[in-house]
C-alpha cells in the first residue's frame, strides 16, 4: 500500500472518503460533499465510531464517517487509531483506494500539520502492516492506494516523517514475527548489514565467534556455548552528512531463542521467546530510519545475538565467566541470559566507542511485566536528563515508559561470592527488575545510560489498532527515533 499526501483543498475522485467527526458535532467535510440528512444525524462522533453511506454528493460514491470522541480528549494518539481503523475498513470493504481528509479544526486540535501528517501517516502504515512471509496463501489485499488531505506546508512533511517511522517500525516488527529457525544469530547479522547497503551513511561490522572471543567476551561465549548457533555481535554506525552533534550508542538484546539453557523453562509459551531479540530488532529498525530523517547525530547501534540452549557444553549453574572488561561473573542461573550477553556489549561500548549518551533495550525480566504489565515499558537509570528526554519522547509517539528504581543497594546485591558479581541475587530479595540493571550498571562506567525493559510491551500489548496484539510490536523504534530528533547535543 502507498501513501500520499495532498492538499486538502484537492481532494482526489476515490472508492472511499473518509472524513472524521469530534462528539457533538456533525461530520467535518470538504465543501464538494453532502451526505443523506438521516446519516449525518446519526453520526455520534464517540471514539472509534465507524459508519459509512452513500454520498449524496462528492468525489467518492462512498463515504466513511470515525469518531474522534469529545475534543478536550483528543490528541495525536488517538488520530494514530483512527487512521488505522479507516484503513483497515477500506482492506475489508475491498477498495482499491482511499482518502482521509481532515479539517483545519483537526489539525489545530493536534497542534499543526506536521503532528497530523505524522499521526496520520504512522496509523495508516502500521495498521496496514501484515506478516505472511510464511503464508502458503497470502491474504490478497485490494487496497494499494491511501492518500492523506491536510492543510498547512508541514502537513506533506509530517506524512513523510511518520512514513519514515512506521517503515522502520515494520523492519523491526518482520525481524521480531520471524520464527527462531529463520532468524539466528546470523540472520540478524545479514539483516543489519542489509540495512547498511540500503542507507547512504550507515557502515556495519559483524563481528564472529573467534573475535568475540579475542576481545575476551566470555559472557556473550558462555551464553553461547550451549548452542549449535555461534553468536554474533552487530555494530551497526551512522555518521551524519554535516558537523556532528554529539555520539550516542544504541544497544540491544538479540537473543534468537531462550529455551533458559541449563535452568530450562517450563514448555507453556516457551515459543513466545523466540521474541527474545525485540531489543536488538529495534535497535536494527533503528537504523533503517536514521539517513532518511537527516539525524545530526553518530549513531552507534551494537547488539549481541545468541541462542541459549541447553547442551552437553552449555554453561552450567554456578560456572564462572570473564566478561571483556575483566570483570569475573558467577552464572548462577542460566536463564537470565540477556544480562550476560549485554555486559560485553556495555563494556564493548564504553570502551571502544566512548559515547555521551548510551541506551540499551531488552526483553530481560519477568519482574517488569509483573510491575508494569503490557503497556508501559520500565525505564532505569541514574540520569536524569536522560530519564526525562526519554520519558517525553515515548509519551509523544505513545510508547510509554515508567521510571523503577536504580540504587546502591541493587548494585551490592549483584556482588559475587567466588567471583566479582553473579547474575542473579540471593535470597529473595524482589525487584527483579531493577536488579537486571544493577547488572548492567557495573559495565557501564561514568558513561550516561538508560536501560528499558521491554519484556512486557515488545509483543502481547493490547490492541490500539495500528500497534499491540499477539505479534511483535516494534517497540522502541518510534520511541528512539523521536528522541535523537528532539535531543539536544
Ligand atoms: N527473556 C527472559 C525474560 C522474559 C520473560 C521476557 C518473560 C519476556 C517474557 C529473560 O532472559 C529471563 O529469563 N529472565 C529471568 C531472570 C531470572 C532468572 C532472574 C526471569 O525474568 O525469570
Ligand atoms: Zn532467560
Ligand atoms: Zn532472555
Amino acid at each position: 500500500m502507498k501513501c500520499i499526501a495532498k492538499d486538502s483543498a484537492l481532494v482526489p475522485n476515490t472508492d472511499l472518503l473518509v472524513v472524521f467527526a469530534f462528539a457533538g458535532a456533525p461530520p467535518m467535510l470538504p465543501p464538494s460533499v453532502k451526505l443523506p440528512k438521516p446519516f449525518a444525524s446519526a453520526v455520534r462522533g464517540e471514539f472509534r465510531e465507524i459508519r459509512h453511506t452513500d454520498a449524496a454528493q462528492g468525489p467518492s460514491p462512498r463515504v466513511l464517517v470515525l469518531g474522534l470522541g469529545k475534543p478536550a480528549e483528543f490528541d495525536v494518539e488517538r488520530l494514530r487509531r483512527v487512521s488505522a481503523l479507516a484503513v483497515q475498513r477500506a482492506e475489508s470493504l475491498e477498495c482499491a483506494n482511499a482518502v482521509l481528509w481532515t479539517s483545519k479544526a483537526l489539525i489545530s486540535a493536534v497542534k499543526g500539520g506536521r503532528n497530523a501528517g505524522a499521526a496520520l501517516a504512522e496509523g495508516a502504515s502500521l495498521g496496514a502492516y501484515r506478516f505472511q512471509t510464511h503464508k502458503s496463501k497470502p491474504k490478497n489485499v485490494k487496497l494499494q492506494r491511501v492518500t492523506l488531505c491536510g492543510e498547512g506546508s508541514d502537513f506533506a512533511a509530517g506524512v513523510e516523517r511518520g512514513l519514515v517511522y512506521a517503515a522502520a517500525t515494520a523492519f523491526a516488527r518482520d525481524l521480531q514475527n520471524q520464527p527462531a529457525n529463520f532468524m539466528r544469530p546470523r540472520d540478524m547479522a545479514a539483516a543489519a548489514q542489509q540495512l547498511a547497503r540500503r542507507g547512504a551513511g550507515v557502515r556495519c561490522r559483524v563481528l564472529g565467534a573467534p573475535q568475540i572471543r579475542k576481545l575476551g567476551m566470555g559472557a556473550l561465549l558462555g551464553v553461547a556455548a550451549g548452542s549449535q548457533e555461534p553468536p554474533q555481535l552487530i555494530h551497526l554506525t551512522y555518521t551524519p552528512k554535516g558537523r556532528s552533534r554529539g555520539r550516542v550508542a544504541l544497544v540491544g538484546k538479540g537473543l534468537t531463542f531462550d529455551t533458559g539453557g541449563i535452568s530450562i523453562k517450563p514448555a507453556g509459551k516457551m515459543w513466545d521467546m523466540k521474541y527474545d531479540m525485540s531489543g536488538g530488532a529495534a535497535v536494527l529498525g533503528v537504523f533503517h530510519a536514521l539517513a532518511e530523517l537527516g539525524c545530526p547525530f553518530e549513531v552507534h547501534g551494537v547488539v549481541p545475538c545468541s541462542e541459549n540452549m541447553p547442551d552437553g557444553r552449555a554453561v552450567k549453574p554456578g560456572d564462572m565467566v570473564r566478561a571483556m572488561n575483566g570483570t569475573t561473573i558467577e552464572v548462577l542461573n542460566t536463564d537470565a541470559e540477556g544480562r550476560l550477553i549485554l555486559c560485553d556489549a556495555l563494556s564493548y561500548v564504553t570502551a571502544r566507542i566512548k559515547p555521551d549518551a548510551i541506551v540499551d533495550l531488552a526483553t530481560l525480566t519477568g519482574a517488569v511485566v509483573v510491575a508494569l504489565g503490557h503497556e508501559y515499558s520500565g525505564i532505569m537509570t541514574r540520569s536524569d536528563a536522560l530519564r526525562d528526554e526519554l520519558l517525553s519522547a515515548g509519551e509523544a509517539v505513545a510508547e510509554r515508559l515508567w521510571p523503577l528504581p536504580l540504587a546502591e543497594h541493587h548494585r551490592d546485591l549483584m556482588r559475587g561470592e567466588v567471583a566479582d558479581l553473579k547474575n542473579i541475587a540471593l535470597g529473595d530479595p524482589g525487584a527483579g527488575a531493577s536488579q537486571g540493571a544493577a547488572f548492567l550498571w557495573h559495565f557501564v562506567g561514568d558513561t550516561p545510560w538508560a536501560h528499558l525493559d521491554i519484556a512486557g510491551t515488545a509483543w502481547g500489548a493490547s490492541n490500539r489498532d495500528y500497534v499491540g496484539g499477539p505479534m511483535g510490536s516494534g517497540v522502541g523504534v518510534r520511541l528512539l527515533l523521536r528522541w535523537l530528533e528532539t535531543r539536544r547535543g
